[in-house]
């Protein structure tokens, strides 16, 4: 089992809050983000704010400088257990309510933290054990965030308590208009007795009996057959390192599953002691370890934390674009918000991100926007003077100077507010959909296919090939409807269960394209191989069998599809068309000339089948338009590298953004007459987008 990483090893984001001139208590929510929106009568543009950190002679400074750059939302309190329990059961919540008043006074309004994620030293001093234990037995030490074991009995009972309380002294604040919980959960995996006990315990409530979890999980290998549930282990340590992949996967099920359950912990407390406040927790993107479709049903709105620029690679904006658009996806596509946006250049102790130029912070929390927040709060407000994140930027410096961050935030405060009536009630629709199946992502983890292998990869290349020509894409979770779209792209959908393959096989049926990918239809729900010719239940629908595959090789591979050869690698499935017809064929080694890539009509629609992965985007734009003629999806225009095009709409208007993350002006055509909702101008034929800026266009 590899140990999950934070958000500091993936991607984080702000809260935009602009002139929703909605009458607060009189308004009903027609979806889970209205509730903030309500509550805060805005459109959230924020900072994430530590006024304990500061004097309190600071604190009016600050909220004149954020007033004065649009902000009108701060986060805080989601480390500060200590503040406000500075011993076990003495609250002191009098230091935040005047942090609160003094925002206010500037209009600002506040979601609180629960604290949950900096467990206090006295805690820890009183019962050493809430920390959680690591693959080798070893308890971690005071010290760092997050360390806690889900499952700790006196963990849970200060929890309740410290929720209870905070819950209590805000119910009737008005300041206060919701509670982000805890803070990126997901992490540490914990091995200890307590989270041993509930495993078997999950297990037991699972399968039943023993008999039925040895035959799903297949112990008859290697002679791991339980004969007691008190036997059944965790995925620690072991001699090589291994674990049946089995087993893996449900304590992958297990884990997610203990994160929702802790979240629901604290969410019912809120409900029922602050009902009307909004409830969210800040999430981390493409983080791998819960299944946010299942968390996100506990809680009101997403909210997550976007770091474009935390991997030295200012081109990759649609790596954060994807990650978008799955948190997104992550709850019905409703609207969400970004809790921590990038607003300053990311380090840690031991490394350092990239430095953008002041502009592109604009660039891409407009991006952020683009995706369907309506909630913008930059991490942080001002980069700490203490700790480990001495060199994490936030919008000031730890001079507080009003520097070219404040002012490019400052800007987009403003925009933000002209813009609030024109986003106001708009959203992301697409007709193109891409799947994310957490059962697959959990087994590849668990079982690498190949050394370049990438789940997360396979998504991105089907994925970018679809925005590089502006369309925009929707993440789906297997739980979800497809119903609604014209292209499902399912890449190495390595386990599935007997309902994943109805609804795959319904959409087709009714008109779909489905694109499947090298691997799928391999494994069952417990993750053991199917008897069945490759694809195994997915067959039939692609009109294929596999019988033969060969993991990357050594030597050259290339794919030709329309006379055009194509480098690939990863991993070769070879394919016997049934009823499919070929789309490519493999150039090199013994299957030179046999199918790569097919192409089967089944019911009203078509599947698709990738036998490898294509080595760069050309032949994933040239995918691209062959599925979008299938499906009668309209391709935009082909995009100049670095620019994003992304599109919100509402009755009667599409508002199109054109964001270029380049240091060189470009242009793009739409090909019709638009209105610059910036500019307040009109605008037609080739528009130039400026360096490190964005256009925002509507109908006329
Ligand atoms: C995460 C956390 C923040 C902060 C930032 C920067 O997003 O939620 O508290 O640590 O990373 O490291």
């Amino acid at each position: 089992m590899r140990k999950s990483v934070g958000i500091a090893g993936a991607v984080v984001s702000v809260f935009i809050c602009v002139g929703y001139s909605l009458a607060a208590q009189q308004q009903m929510p027609s979806s889970s983000f209205d509730l903030i929106r309500i509550n805060h009568g805005q459109f959230i543009y924020g900072a994430d704010y530590y006024p304990e950190a500061w004097n309190d002679s600071q604190w009016t400074k600050d909220a004149e400088m954020m007033h004065a750059a649009g902000i009108n939302f701060v986060r805080m309190g989601e480390f500060a257990w200590v503040k406000m329990e500075p011993e076990d059961g003495r609250f002191d919540f009098s230091w935040l309510d005047r942090a609160i008043k003094v925002l206010a006074a500037h209009d600002i309004r506040v979601v609180l933290g629960t604290p949950t994620a900096a467990p206090p030293a006295w805690l820890y001093a009183r019962y050493p054990d809430i920390a959680a234990t690591d693959e080798n037995g070893i308890r971690y030490r005071f010290g760092s965030r997050r360390n806690y074991c889900l499952h700790n009995p006196h963990f849970i009972e200060a929890t309740r308590r410290i929720v209870t309380a905070l819950a209590e002294h805000y119910k009737d604040n008005p300041d206060v208009i919701g509670f982000q919980i805890d803070n990126e959960l997901g992490n540490p995996y914990c091995y200890d007795n307590y989270c041993l006990a509930a495993f078997q315990n999950w297990c037991r409530g699972k399968y039943k009996t023993l008999d039925v979890l040895n035959k799903a999980w297949g112990t008859v290998f290697w002679g791991h057959t339980y004969t007691d549930w008190s036997q059944v282990p965790l995925p620690w340590n072991t001699l090589f390192g291994v674990h049946n992949p089995s087993l893996e996967l449900d304590y992958h099920r297990f884990f997610s599953e203990s994160t929702d359950d802790y979240l629901n912990l604290q969410a019912r407390i809120l409900r029922r002691i602050a009902p009307g406040k909004a409830i969210t927790t800040n999430e981390m993107g493409m983080f791998s370890a819960v299944d946010y479709s299942k968390l996100n049903e506990g809680i009101d709105f997403v909210a997550w934390d976007n770091y474009p620029m935390i991997r030295h690679d200012q081109a990759d904006y649609f790596g954060p674009a994807l990650a978008h658009d799955l948190m997104r996806g992550s709850k019905n596509n409703e609207n969400f918000m970004v809790m921590e946006q990038e607003g300053g250049l990311p380090g840690w102790t031991t490394f350092w991100g990239y430095q953008a130029p002041p502009g592109l912070y604009r660039v891409w929390a407009y991006q952020s926007v683009a995706h369907g927040a309506d909630g913008v709060c930059f991490f942080r407000w001002r980069t700490s003077t203490y700790g480990t994140e001495q060199y994490w930027q936030g919008i000031l410096d730890q001079d507080s100077y009003p520097n070219a961050r404040y002012k490019t935030i400052s800007q987009m405060g403003k925009e933000i507010q002209r813009l609030t009536p024109l986003l106001e009630g708009s959203h992301v629709a697409s007709s193109v959909a891409v799947l994310v199946s957490p059962d697959s992502r959990w087994a590849f983890e668990i079982q690498p296919l190949t050394k370049d292998f990438n789940y997360d990869l396979q998504l991105q290349a089907y994925y970018n090939a679809f925005r590089r020509r502006g369309v925009n894409v929707d993440v789906v979770f297997p739980k979800d409807s497809f119903a609604k779209y014209k292209v499902l792209v399912a890449p190495s959908l390595f386990v599935l269960d007997a309902d994943l393959v109805r609804k795959l096989t319904e959409f087709v049926t009714n008109g779909g394209v489905l694109v499947l990918s090298y691997r799928s239809g391999a494994k069952d729900e417990h993750n053991v191989f199917t008897t069945e010719t490759l694809p195994g239940p997915l067959a039939q629908l692609a009109g294929i069998a596999i019988h033969d595959y060969d993991p990357q090789t050594t030597q050259d591979q290339k794919i030709v599809m329309d006379g055009v050869s194509y480098p690939a690698g990863v991993w070769f499935d070879i394919l016997t068309p049934q009823t499919a017809r070929v789309l490519a064929a493999y150039g090199e080694r013994y299957y030179a000339g046999q199918a790569a890539v097919t192409m089967n009509q089944f019911g009203k629609g078509n599947v698709i089948y990738v036998g490898t992965e294509a080595q760069g985007a050309a032949f994933y734009d040239h995918l691209t338009s062959r599925i979008a003629a299938a499906a009668g999806v309209v391709l935009g225009p082909q995009l100049p590298a670095g620019v994003e095009m992304m599109t919100r709409e509402k009755p009667g208007r599409k508002i199109v953004f054109l964001l270029n993350y380049t240091g060189k002006a470009q242009s793009v055509s739409l090909g019709k007459a638009m209105h610059d909702a910036l500019a307040g101008n009109a605008v037609s034929g080739e528009i130039s987008v400026p360096a490190y800026g964005v256009r925002i266009l509507t109908n006329p």
